[in-house]
């Protein structure tokens, strides 16, 4: 059997799923029961650690794709008893040079997205410093890595994707096993932030990422794609072979890794060529 049997969802709605590559990929109708969805996984995780006295390591993501499921996990905190005091947060990157209070900068985004609305404690948020000196970016990126793995490593590392196929900002080029580093943007993901910046011209060139060894060093993968603008890139990183020229294809085969889509996200996909083995 190729396709999974669809499960259905609090709503009714099918869902599909498959494997391709080692990936998993759940198909939701919109966008929402999709985030929905991820976010429930992630505040079981947060509740079965707490239950075992244990913190709970979260590698988070940016971009508009994640809003929804910080929205939703604020909810889950206001309305069910969700609380984040067990959490610890790992962010994915940063623009560099970034200031924290900036309008751009990711460490204002988290705030508003998810921290200001929950209990976690400030000192368990880490996210990547736009403001170290360029002398100290190497020693700096150093100690993120070794921040993750004394936290105990991440539990749960939520994703989007770029055009490019960048995970995190590892844009086409980046090594399998990289690490936290400085990067140089490429520039279609700077036309698409160029939006938040007033204009391509002051739109950064560089960024502080998470590397794509880093990030496959997570004991589970969630990645979001959203929106029919998505569907030739999530074709690429599903179906294409492993090449650094899509970043996101070094995720075949981690063995815990779903890709969370709409429709329209997964509409270039070809469920007939799953996996048989799955
Ligand atoms: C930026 C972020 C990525 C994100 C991507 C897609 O490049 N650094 O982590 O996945 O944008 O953004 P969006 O979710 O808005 O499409």
């Amino acid at each position: 059997m190729l396709i999974q049997p669809t499960e259905k969802n609090d709503d009714n709605d099918d869902i599909v799923q498959w494997v391709r590559n080692g990936i998993a990929v759940r198909v939701f109708g919109e966008a929402a029961d999709a985030s929905n969805s991820v976010a429930a996984e992630i505040a079981s995780l947060i509740r079965q650690r707490a239950d075992d006295g244990e913190q709970c390591i979260l590698g988070l993501a940016t971009g508009s794709t994640p809003v929804r499921v910080y929205r939703e996990l604020i909810r889950l905190h206001r309305e069910e008893n969700l609380s984040m005091k067990n959490v610890v947060t790992f962010n994915l990157d940063e623009y560099f040079p970034m200031k924290p209070n900036a309008a751009q900068s990711y460490v204002r985004f988290m705030n508003e997205q998810l921290f200001d609305h929950v209990d976690i404690s400030p000192d368990n948020i880490h996210i990547p410093d736009g403001t170290v000196t360029p002398d100290r970016v190497t020693e700096y990126c150093q100690q993120y890595e070794d921040a993750i793995d004394t936290a105990g490593g991440i539990d749960l590392q939520l994703l989007g994707i770029g055009r490019t196929g960048h995970v995190g900002f590892n844009e086409p080029g980046s090594e399998q096993a990289s690490t936290t580093r400085l990067v140089r943007l490429c520039e279609i993901t700077r036309t698409d932030a160029a939006k938040d910046f007033g204009g391509l011209e002051k739109t950064p060139q560089l960024a502080i990422t998470m590397g794509v060894g880093t990030i496959l060093r997570s004991r589970r993968i969630r990645l979001l794609a959203f929106g029919e603008h998505k569907s030739a890139i999530v074709e690429r990183s599903v179906q294409g072979a492993i090449s650094d020229s899509v970043p996101a294809t070094y995720l075949h085969d981690h063995g815990n890794v779903e890709f969370v889509l709409d429709s329209a996200a997964a509409s270039k996909l070809n469920p007939s060529t799953a996996d048989v083995s799955h």
